[in-house]
């Protein structure tokens, strides 16, 4: 690890040039509800080594968690202006601090908390993160002439930096900026320039590190060894992030807030809520009971495998429902997506809360809630943004149950939950079972659902995962499934006339669901799905690709 000299602690700090630094550090710290900054050595280190990353809003800023995540470090992302006691409440080991649309010399641009650099640990600023600590510590950020946006060559002047350790000395990487650094502040230097940036990468010698680069991204080829260097080099971690460790902890966390109270858990037969009520099962045993509802809107032969693994291999408590008469009856004659998504969530409400009530006596919920809907809900932005869809999560459950809930996952994304279920010992087809929307098959049937064409859906579905699986391409695609159209299209099957429906066959590539590609999967397959479809799912008799990426059309149909 790289000692620092402390410089950082000498800088004037600012928050914007009409402001002296005493008003902004009271109005900071009273923002930020501390009492006093941090001193050097006041930070116990916990024993989970953690970093913090302060975001400033990038569109990448999930990315820089996961890279440091897949260093087996853990982290969690803050809003910038969280309050400094939150922020510090993980013992962090270092700083990142995010890119972000803003230009610091705005007014009111947003800024890195002040008590970051008292607390002489290290920093890596990434694009408007390192125009933040120029623009604090006393260099000046302005409009570049030149906007650098796409890849461009790096050419590493300082080789001995700790952040450049084990890399070659020309590294391709991915800009996005139209502000740039016109002065350094007082003791910094550049360890790397491109032909537009000649301060491309800058450091103060000590813990201080600034890249106008995206390490994060992809395009950037050796962004994650410049990241693991700063984490390993720089901030001493030493990868204690495993999934064994985090079954560890979670397993003595769950005991002691459960005791010997009684937990829930509603299984989907998805990942996340098998993940989640394994880990609790693995905690506290029988004092978990699962409740499982089989809202006739499953894949074909889905309740039945997933019973079976919960009860018979995992040995679980599972009280099955089958509440499909419920949910068809309520959606008779329902043609509009919108309609047809709050009666499947207020349908399973009823469903679940009924069935908890035989229980007796529950003081806990457990729910498969993954980081990405924690981050997600924290941003002020996407909570205004649009509804598109109203989202029914097998796990959003009613509060006047008045139940505390535990979730485990809260802070892992989906790679990592994997990780975790398959630590666990959940079977390997469990785990790495693509995404099901909680309102199932209903929303992959436009107009009415009835038991006839869901019947028709889940032949065809039935085929299109069968063949996807032969062609071993079941776990590169996000989602690959059947949609059943209201078209009806002429025919002709031996010598007579057919007037059948139209499936849909739709497969993606994704990372998270935000945005998706629609597969390129080779045309062979494509004439075997839809030959099979025609020939094995009576009332079809013409199959189409769906070609849309997302956006503009989003995964599922409705
Ligand atoms: P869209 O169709 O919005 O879907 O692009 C994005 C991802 O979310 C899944 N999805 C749902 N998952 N409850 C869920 O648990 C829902 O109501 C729901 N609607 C869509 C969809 O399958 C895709 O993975």
């Amino acid at each position: 690890m790289e000692e620092g000299n402390g410089k950082a602690a000498s800088h004037r700090i600012v928050a914007s040039d009409d402001i002296e630094v005493s008003t902004y550090l009271e109005i900071a710290k009273e923002k930020q509800g501390v009492q006093a900054a941090p001193k050097p050595g006041d930070i116990p280190h916990g024993v989970r080594e953690a970093v913090a990353i302060i975001d400033f809003g990038s569109q990448y800023s999930h990315l820089i968690a996961r890279r440091v995540r897949e260093c087996s470090v853990y982290c969690e992302l803050f809003p910038y202006d969280s309050p400094l006691s939150k922020i510090m409440s993980i013992n962090p080991r270092g700083f990142i601090l995010s890119g972000g649309p803003a230009s610091v010399y705005e007014k009111n641009a947003p800024l890195t908390p002040v008590g970051i650099y008292e607390s002489h640990l290290p920093v890596l600023g990434i694009c408007y993160g390192m125009q933040s600590i120029t623009h604090q510590l006393g260099g000046t950020v302005a409009p570049g002439s030149k906007h650098e946006y796409g890849q461009a060559v790096l050419h590493v002047s300082d080789q001995s930096s700790p952040l450049f350790k084990d890399l070659d000395s020309s590294l391709t990487v991915w800009m996005s900026h139209g502000d740039e650094i016109m002065e350094m502040p007082a003791g910094f230097r550049s360890s790397a320039y491109t032909e537009n940036s000649p301060n491309a990468v800058i450091t103060d010698g000590g813990k201080l590190f600034g890249l106008q680069f995206h390490p994060e991204v992809a395009h950037t080829p050796q962004g994650k060894q410049i990241i693991r260097n700063f984490l390993y080099n720089i901030c001493g971690c030493r990868g204690t992030w495993t999934p064994g460790n985090f079954i560890h902890e979670s397993i003595a966390s769950i005991k002691e807030q459960v005791g010997d109270g009684r937990v829930i858990c509603a299984l989907s037969g998805g990942v996340d809520s098998a993940v989640a009520a394994k880990l609790v099962h693995a905690a506290i045993g029988d004092q978990l009971t699962c409740i499982f509802v089989n809202n006739g809107l499953l894949r074909r032969e889905e309740p039945e495998r997933a019973l079976e693994t919960f009860r018979k291999n995992l040995r679980m408590n599972v009280v099955y429902v089958d509440a499909t008469d419920r949910f068809l009856d309520q959606l008779k004659g329902v043609i509009d997506p919108e309609k047809k998504r709050i009666s499947i969530g207020g349908e399973f409400i009823k469903v679940f809360e009924s069935e908890a009530k035989k229980l007796g006596k529950i003081d806990f919920l457990t729910q498969g809630t993954l980081y990405p809907d924690v981050i997600e809900s924290a941003t002020p932005e996407t909570k205004a943004a649009a509804k598109i869809k109203t989202h029914h999560n097998v796990g959003g459950l009613p509060s006047k149950m008045a139940l505390t809930l535990i979730e485990p996952l809260r802070y892992l994304f989906k790679d990592e939950v994997r990780e975790v279920g398959l630590e666990l010992g959940l079977p390997e087809d469990m785990v790495w079972r693509q995404p099901f929307p909680g309102p199932g098959l209903a929303i992959r049937i436009i107009g009415e659902v009835t038991r006839e064409r869901l019947e028709i859906l889940r032949g065809a579905d039935w085929v299109v995962m069968d063949e996807i699986k032969k062609a071993k391409l079941y776990r590169q695609m996000w989602q690959t499934f059947a949609i059943l159209t209201d078209v009806h299209s002429v025919g002709v099957m031996g010598d007579y006339r057919t007037y059948g429906y139209l499936v849909a066959v739709r497969a993606v590539t994704s990372q998270d669901a935000m945005t998706a590609d629609w597969a390129r999967l080779p045309y062979n397959l494509l004439a075997t799905v839809s030959n099979r479809i025609v020939n094995e799912v009576p009332g079809v008799n013409r199959v189409v690709y769906d070609i849309t990426s997302k956006p503009p059309s989003t995964i599922e149909w409705e």
